[in-house]
């Protein structure tokens, strides 16, 4: 009986040397508190603009960021995931866009920021599974990217955040089918975009929702786009899209025949009536 026991303890012994000899990954220490979400985007790679220093260090559950292109706003959001991800343990992050390859897009310059970590500088969780669009951590966090439709949006339950990335041209019904994904978790929304048009649900809450903290960033006050690019942009695209798209304005939806300023001054009493009023 002896002998049986002492092969067992030899094979036990072995398979406890061998464990040891493994690298295993080492999981931030709950007692040490978390970076700042500036000295993490610092370890993944990023010096923060201004703005985007306020809006990662937002504790508003709701953000909305009106933003011209390249300005960085999907950097921001993919930060936010990144954060969230490697500090709360089993986070769920769905990450959606009016189609998969946008999502999927924002997805791996997420993956790309937790890859730039130096592991030595800044302890962050492994990840432990990898795919084309998501991801999981070994503390248990999922990210997530999202196509754009409703059935697969739907079968997601308990998210912690969801990021909208070009919110503005997302479908209503699919803003409508991801909002429920938050309901028992008190988990965070954050909607980016440049402007579309006057309409929709993307424009309503920068316009007149409550409860949200708003970020507004034109292309002239973002410090990697230079006057020149602008002037060029400019002169190709004409003002209109220009204006849309750099300098975050919304036109009328093209669709309606009447402008809303139009309409709005039509029923203000400012407006001279045409007929009827005393010389
Ligand atoms: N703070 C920053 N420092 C350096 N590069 C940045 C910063 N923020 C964004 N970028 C870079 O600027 C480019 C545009 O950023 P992105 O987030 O894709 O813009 P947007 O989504 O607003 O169009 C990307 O190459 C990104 O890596
Ligand atoms: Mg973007």
């Amino acid at each position: 009986m002896s002998g049986g026991g002492g092969g067992t303890e030899r094979y036990a012994r072995r398979l406890l040397r061998q464990v040891q000899a493994l690298e295993v990954p080492t999981l931030p220490n709950p007692d040490v508190a978390p970076p700042s979400r500036i000295a993490f985007a610092r370890a993944a790679g990023f010096e923060l603009d201004a703005w985007q220093q306020e809006a990662v260090t937002s504790t508003s559950r709701k953000l909305l960021f009106l933003c011209s292109r390249q300005s960085g706003k999907s950097t921001t959001s993919g930060l936010l995931a990144g954060y969230e991800a490697c500090f709360t343990p089993n986070a769920l992050i769905l990450m959606l866009a009016p189609s998969l390859r946008q999502s999927g897009e924002l997805f791996r310059s997420c993956l790309r920021m937790l890859q730039a970590i130096d592991p030595d500088e800044l302890a962050v969780p492994a990840i432990v599974n990898e795919s084309a669009l998501r991801l999981e951590l070994e503390n248990g966090s999922r990210i997530i990217a999202l196509p754009g439709s409703e059935a697969t949006t739907r079968g997601y339950a308990a998210a912690t955040l969801v990021i909208v990335d070009e919110a503005a041209r997302v479908p209503d019904a699919l803003i409508a089918a991801v909002r429920p994904t938050l309901a028992t978790t008190n988990g965070r929304l954050v909607a980016l975009s440049t402007p579309y048009g006057k309409r929709g649900w993307f424009y309503l809450e920068w316009t007149s929702g409550t409860g949200w903290d708003r970020s507004q960033v034109q292309a002239k006050d973002c410090p990697r786009i230079s006057a020149e690019f602008l002037a060029d942009e400019l002169r190709s695209l004409g003002p209109r899209v220009f204006v849309q798209e750099y300098e975050c304005e919304f036109f009328e939806a093209d669709t309606a025949a009447f402008s809303t300023s139009l309409i709005e001054r039509a029923v203000t009493s400012d407006v001279t009536p045409l007929w009827g009023r005393a010389a």
